[in-house]
């Protein structure tokens, strides 16, 4: 059966993939930032997934606001670099895993999640600046293939907390009803406060931040209970992005020990955070424990 071995939840700020794509991480304004992934990244790598589920939302760039699902789902086998105006990143296209995705997809609509199906997705910074925090050197291809889970957080009424919580805890039983042998990473991306636009712009709540980070791996329930007007008033317009750590949350349940986090402002104008769990399948798991055995 499929296991989930870790979660992730990281900030997928435009700025931290171009810091990436243009060598400019050891500067003196990225260094502290990438400083901080250092243990998350050093642990991910010896434990690495067969496919991640990435939770995102794509900035009207795949779908623009005449149509907006609340959540979708990918399903393909593969998925374009977006061009988000100045042509995509020079990042490997993703690699879809369309069997898991279907699988996913009948398990969240009989748990009564009826989430829209994307047979064709360009994948925005929201999916991809998220992979190359966990892997920043791809090469040639990314470690792993991926299904995207997109929520709208862009247009009123998005989700409530309560509910991308509860759908992350139906993801968590999908996942691990999957009959394959197969090691599975959660993605929750997006957050922390920011605010793009209009007279509050670059607002930032370091206190919601920082109490968002330690609620999110003992009491998850409490940050559920938060309104999305809250969302959006304490942690500003986009800050509501958040929520999707709490799918991710949702998925690796309350059995988790919490590997790293770290909390940097600024990143462009807004705060950035990574926090990652292992479950104790992941714990079990190491992918340089697995070389000495059968190497
Ligand atoms: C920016 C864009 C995002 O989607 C985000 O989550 C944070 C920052 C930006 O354009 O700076
Ligand atoms: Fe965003």
């Amino acid at each position: 059966m499929a296991e989930i071995i870790w979660g992730l939840a990281t900030s997928h700020v435009p700025s931290i993939g171009a810091a990436m794509d243009n060598h400019k991480t050891t500067d003196d304004y990225w260094k502290p930032l990438f400083d901080g992934y250092a243990p998350a990244r050093e642990w991910m790598a010896d434990h690495a997934p067969d496919i991640a589920v990435i939770i995102y939302n794509d900035h009207a760039n795949a779908l623009d606001m005449s149509i907006i699902p609340a959540f979708a789902m990918g399903t393909s086998d593969h998925y374009a670099v977006a061009d988000e105006g100045y042509g995509p990143r020079r990042v490997p296209n993703v690699v879809g895993a369309p069997e898991l995705s279907e699988h996913l997809l009948v398990n969240l609509m009989d748990e009564g999640f009826d989430l829209t199906v994307l047979q064709d997705l360009d994948v925005d910074h929201g999916l991809t600046v998220p992979l190359s925090v966990y892997t920043p050197e791809p090469g040639e291809a990314w470690p792993c293939a991926v299904v995207p889970i997109l929520v709208n957080v862009l247009h009123y009424p998005q989700p409530t907390a309560q509910r991308c919580l509860d759908l992350g805890e139906a993801l968590g039983r999908a996942i691990r009803s999957y009959p394959e042998d197969i090691k599975v990473a959660v993605f929750g991306t997006g957050g922390m406060s920011h605010q793009l636009s209009g007279e509050r712009a670059g607002l930032i709540n370091e206190e919601f931040d920082r109490n968002f980070l330690t609620r999110i791996e003992k009491d998850p329930q409490s940050l559920a209970q938060i309104s999305r007007e809250d969302y959006i008033r304490e942690a500003g317009s986009e800050g509501i992005e958040m929520i999707m750590w709490l799918v991710m949350r949702g998925a690796v349940g309350d059995d988790i020990r919490r590997v790293h986090d770290t909390y940097h402002v600024p990143a462009s104008n807004t705060a950035a955070a990574l926090a990652l769990f292992a479950t104790p399948e992941g714990d079990a798991d190491s992918s340089e424990q697995q070389g000495a055995l059968h190497g």
